[in-house]
Order: C-alpha cells, then sequence, then structure tokens
C-alpha cells in the first residue's frame, strides 16, 4: 500500500526515483509524485494517475541536486488528486509517508488551533507540520523525529528531507516496511526491494520503530529512544531480470506460466529423497510440539486465505490435527481460544499485509507459535514468527496471485505430511506415496497449461456475460472461491464462489441464461496405500449440481479429469486437466481458472497488473 523511494547520491536523481516508482507502482497507483532537493529549493512535481502521467510533466525538467523523495499513492485519507498526492511540503520540510496516522483529527484540529494552514485532507500533510514545528525550534532532522514519533499512534512508514540538510534523508519505520539499499557512494530508502534490486543487491531491513540517517557515503540506525542501532547488510538472491515481463503481455501470465518451477523450487529441500519421505528442515527445531500440538488456526486474506481453506482438509486428512481459517481482518477481534498447544499459522505472499501481522500479534499475545508461510525474504512476517517455510515462488508482480498461491498449497500439503507422519496419523508406506505424487506436480502443471489456447477460445464466450458462479465441493471448493476473486479482481466481472451442494439454499435463485457457472468435478486417482473413496461420490454429487444449473438455462463450463465423455456431454465447454489424487487436483485445477481469469480481462480490455482500486501488498487495517 504506498510505495516510497528515497535517493541520496550523485546519479540523476529524476531518473531514479520515476524508475523507482515504476517498480513500486504495483503498491498502488492512483496518484504519484517526486520531490528534489536543489541548490536554492525544492522542486515538488505531483500528479493524479499513473506513474506515466507524472512523467508527463517532467519532460524537459532538469535537476542538478542529488537528494530526493518519490511516492505512488493507494488513497485512505483523502481523494486520490494532486493536492493529496505525495510529497507533501510544509515549510522547510518535505516528506512522503506510507500507513495510517489514526489520531490525525485531532493532531489536525491542534493545528489549526495554532492557525497554521492545512492544504490537503490527508493524514500525511499532519505529520509534515509536525516536523516543520521542530526544525523551525532550531531542531536538526533526528531531534525532530524523537519529538515527532512520540505524538504519532497508528502504523507508518517515512521520508524526510529538510531544506536545512541537504545532505541527509531521514526513513522512519513504524509497522510498515522500509528498507535502506547501500550502493557505491549512494544509497537508498524503499518501501521493497524491488524499487533498487537493478542498482543494488546489498539491503539493511529497518525493524520496527527504528529510524536511519541517510548520507551519500553512510547509513546510521537508531531505535526510538535515540539509541544507535547494530545492522546487518544482507545481499538478495532475486535477480533483477526476475522482475521483468520476459516477452509476456502481462507479468500476470509470466507468472502463471512460472508455476511449474515455482512448485520446483518450493520442493527442493523439503524431501529427504534418499527415504522418499519429506522432511522440512524449518520445522526440526519444534518437532516437541508439533507432536503434541492439539489444534490448529490458519490466518490470511484474500487468495492466502484460500490456500488456508485446503490447508485445512490436507492438514485434517493427513495429519488428523482440527483446524479453523479465519480472515486476518477478524482474527483478533473475536479473541480467539488459543492456548499454549496450539499453533497458528500465518499465510501471506508479501509477509506485510497489515491484517495478517495483526493477527501473528494476537497469536503470540497469547503465548502460541506462529508458523509464517511466506514468500518475501526478510518480510515482517517471517522475522516475526517461530518457524518461517518460504514458498520459493520468485517475485510476484501482478497484483492478482498465481504462482505464490500454488506455492503455498504445496508447502501446505508437505507441512499436512510431515504432521501426519510424525503424529502417526498416516503409516511410512502412505506418506511416500505421497510424497512421490507431490514430485510429479512440476510436470503436470507444465501440462495443465497447454490448456491455455482453449480456455481462450471459451473466454471469448464469456466476456459479455457480467455474473459468474464458481461451484465445487471438498478440497476444491477454496478453488472455487479462488477462481472467482481471480476473475473479479481483474475483469470487474460479478462472481460467486460456492459449495456446490450450497446453492439450493439460496443462490440458485440467480441462475438465468446470463449467468455462466464454472463447475470444478475433476475425479481423482487412488491407490492400495491411499484408496480415495470421497471423490467417486462427489463426483456424482457435482454432476447432480450441474444438472441443476442446466436445466434453470445456466451455461456450464465445467472442469474435470483428462477425457470426461459424461461431463464433455452436460456442458457447453470442458476443459480436462491432468488425472491426478485427491489433495493435487485443486492446484492443477487453479491454472485454468487462473488462465480463464486472466483472457476474460485481456478481452475487456482492463489493466490486467494493475486492477483499479487494489493493491499488491496491503500494508493498513
Ligand atoms: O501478500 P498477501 O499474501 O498477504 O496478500 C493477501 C491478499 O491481499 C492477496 O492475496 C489479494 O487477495 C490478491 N490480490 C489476490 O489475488
Amino acid at each position: 500500500m504506498c510505495g516510497i523511494i528515497g535517493y541520496n547520491g550523485s546519479s540523476d536523481p529524476k531518473e531514479i526515483l520515476i524508475d523507482g516508482l515504476k517498480r513500486l507502482e504495483y503498491r498502488g497507483y492512483d496518484s504519484a509524485g517526486i520531490a528534489i532537493l536543489e541548490k536554492e529549493h525544492v522542486d515538488v512535481y505531483r500528479s493524479k494517475g499513473r506513474i506515466e502521467k507524472l512523467e508527463d510533466k517532467l519532460v524537459g525538467k532538469h535537476f542538478t541536486g542529488s537528494l530526493g523523495i518519490g511516492h505512488t499513492r493507494w488513497a485512505t485519507h483523502g481523494a486520490p488528486n494532486e493536492i493529496n498526492a505525495h510529497p507533501h511540503r510544509v515549510g522547510s520540510v518535505t516528506l512522503v509517508h506510507n500507513g495510517i496516522i489514526e489520531n490525525y483529527l485531532d493532531l489536525k484540529e491542534a493545528l489549526k488551533a495554532q492557525k497554521r494552514k492545512i492544504a490537503s485532507e490527508t493524514d500525511t500533510e499532519i505529520v509534515a507540520h509536525l516536523f516543520d514545528i521542530e526544525i523551525q525550534k532550531g531542531s536538526s532532522l533526528q531531534n525532530a523525529v524523537r519529538a515527532v514519533i512520540p505524538q504519532l499512534k497508528g502504523s507508518y512508514a517515512f521520508v524526510v528531507m529538510s531544506d536545512q540538510e541537504p545532505d541527509v534523508l531521514l526513513g522512519v519505520r513504524h509497522g510498515a516496511p522500509l528498507l535502506v539499499g547501500i550502493g557505491e557512494k549512494e544509497n537508498f530508502l524503499a518501501s521493497d526491494v524491488q524499487a533498487i534490486l537493478h542498482r543494488t543487491n546489498k539491503v539493511i531491513y529497518l525493524n520496527d520503530d527504528e529510524y536511519v540517517i541517510c548520507r551519500k557515503k553512510s547509513v546510521e540506525v537508531f531505535n526510538f529512544n535515540g539509541q544507535p542501532v547494530q545492522f546487518e547488510i544482507k545481499t538478495i538472491q532475486w535477480t533483477p531480470d526476475q522482475m521483468e515481463k520476459g516477452g509476456y503481455r502481462h507479468f500476470m501470465l509470466k507468472e502463471i506460466y512460472e508455476q511449474g518451477q515455482a512448485v520446483a523450487n518450493t520442493l527442493e529441500n523439503k524431501i529427504d529423497l534418499a527415504k522418499g519421505l519429506v522432511s522440512i528442515p524449518e520445522l526440526q527445531k519444534h518437532l516437541d510440539l508439533l507432536k503434541r500440538v492439539k489444534s490448529i488456526s490458519i490466518v490470511a486474506c484474500g487468495t492466502a486465505r484460500h490456500a488456508a481453506l485446503v490447508g485445512k482438509y490436507y492438514i485434517e486428512k493427513f495429519a488428523r490435527v482440527a483446524v479453523d481459517v479465519d480472515f486476518g481482518s477478524e482474527f483478533r477481534y473475536r479473541d480467539p481460544i488459543l492456548d499454549k498447544e496450539s499453533l497458528t499459522i500465518l499465510i501471506s505472499q508479501s509477509g506485510e499485509t497489515a491484517d495478517t501481522l495483526a493477527a501473528q500479534k494476537e497469536a503470540k499475545l497469547k503465548g502460541v507459535k506462529t508458523l509464517a508461510i511466506c514468500n518475501v525474504r526478510e518480510s515482517t512476517l517471517a522475522r516475526e514468527s517461530d518457524m518461517v517455510i518460504y514458498t520459493q515462488a520468485g517475485p510476484e508482480i501482478g497484483v492478482a496471485s498465481t504462482k505464490a498461491f500454488t506455492t503455498q498449497l504445496v508447502v501446505l500439503y508437505l507441512v499436512a505430511l510431515e504432521l501426519g507422519l510424525m503424529r502417526g496419523a498416516l503409516t511410512e508406506a502412505q506418506a511416500r506415496e505421497y510424497t512421490s505424487d507431490v514430485l510429479k506436480l512440476p510436470f503436470l502443471i507444465e501440462n495443465t497449461l497447454s490448456l491455455e489456447q482453449k480456455v481462450e477460445q471459451i473466454s471469448s464466450h464469456l466476456q459479455k456475460k457480467d455474473f459468474f458462479f464458481y461451484l465445487g465441493r471438498d478440497v476444491n471448493y477454496p478453488i472455487a472461491l479462488e477462481g472467482s476473486l481471480k476473475l473479479k479482481e481483474i475483469s470487474y466481472a460479478h462472481a460467486e464462489g460456492y459449495p456446490a451442494g450450497e446453492i439450493k439454499h439460496g443462490p440458485i435463485a440467480l441462475i438465468d441464461k446470463k449467468v455462466a457457472t464454472i463447475v470444478l468435478t475433476p475425479s481423482a486417482t487412488s491407490s492400495e496405500t491411499n484408496p480415495d473413496t470421497t471423490s467417486g461420490i462427489l463426483y456424482e454429487k457435482m454432476m447432480s449440481n450441474l444438472q441443476e444449473v442446466k436445466s434453470r438455462g445456466g451455461m456450464i463450463i465445467s472442469i474435470g479429469s483428462g477425457e470426461d465423455k459424461k461431463l464433455t456431454n452436460e456442458s457447453n465447454f470442458y476443459l480436462g486437466i491432468p488425472k491426478t489424487t485427491w489433495a493435487l487436483n485443486p492446484i492443477l485445477l487453479t491454472i485454468p481458472l487462473q488462465l480463464l481469469a486472466y483472457h476474460v480481462a485481456v478481452g475487456r480490455g482492463t489493466d490486467v497488473d494493475k486492477p483499479r482500486n487494489l493493491a499488491k501488498s496491503v500494508t493498513v487495517e
């Protein structure tokens, strides 16, 4: 939510800031701005809309200064217009901000009482005034920050510059991410490593309640008490070309196609190939707890929560431990019943989602151990957890989550197997068979991707539909939710995911010939060690639900396993994924649903990678 970049060096700041903002645009894109400190003055340029609009304003402008800040916004306080866009300049202070100042109305009233003129509707400008008050008293930025912070409630990251200190960028972190990029005689501040990775892979991750004084050739970090803090410079493993589209029209499509590799990378190191059994190194320190754990809560938001719902099926089936799943935004407000014999799993691609972090805090307050399943190294979620398993999806840039989701499912599958094995809920023979199944997944994913052309053809019949149902049962029900979320977020069509057996309790009233229904009806392969009795029954039940929709005139797009004459005959369109097991069906089913959402969205001409009103990383509650 909102992207921040700061630069202190000798290169052209305009180019560095604009380029950084483009790479951060996924965090918010309703307005943008930059400010550059020149010898005698500060130049601030802001505009409503995407970064290109800002670039238009900057055509022909040349800067001689070498200190600058930039911001791309996802509006929280105040409409997305130029006045509310960052940077905000008050007196000799220029500031960009990510997060929310919860007490800004009280602060605003107090500032008005001091006859201060407030130009925008934002909470950010209030902070700029607070800094200006201190600087007018003669404080340095460092002293000013120590006076301002105690006045603020909420979560935030700022980058501030003052005309009085033309060699300093000040960065502050409290509940919203901020990192320092270390270059050769130049340094950067950014919300996310993506903004600077092509310039340096050496990074300092600020901890919460730290601020940094960033000069061209030096960096000093302090805690909120003003004491210097030791920091570690980490080397980022992601490479800059992983951040490019690589010939694909959109990041989303590229990321859909990367799923086979992402899954293979995620499996690496988590299987003891000699024994043919899952073995997750990240869990080994906590085996005692994991063996006796009585219940598990999984908490996440959006797509990651759909992964959590599939995880519930996996863990309950393989490990026989009771699992409840909650929304990050709900968990802590219901005073969840957690005891020390329980485990809380938090799932997040970014590791910076505010609601998920708040849930993690709640679990920790209750003395519960936490396991993070996360894609971004050194993210807040990862650093605050007792155990972390990284999904090795690589950078995910498209706002619609794709490869992060499928790799989350793979991690949950492996965790369920490991728990099942250590707790005796699975025999070694069963665990070995399930382990060998998952090793085939990258190959099965590659095969599933070959459905794209057919999916594209089907989607051409769906462009004008405004209402979609996604139906599934059992472990495939969360995939119906995920399919519908994917479609609605990028194509803006209304879509609902339902457990197929539930539609007769109300939603079926909506079915008519204008509605398209996507029916997930895979069958499952089974074996002697792992006989699967449910899939056969559920297949028949799904067929009945399909008939209920069909007989009311609804269009049917069904997704089944391999060639399926029955489903083909009963449906307007049929897609067959490769035959696989009960547990791996959800992963393969996801792929045609991602492709369907993608092609419907492209056909409708929406901005697939940056859909309206959304941001990749939601760092406000
Ligand atoms: O970074 P996270 O996984 O915590 O993000 C959670 C959701 O905001 C995210 O999955 C969102 O729902 C995606 N846009 C879905 O595609």
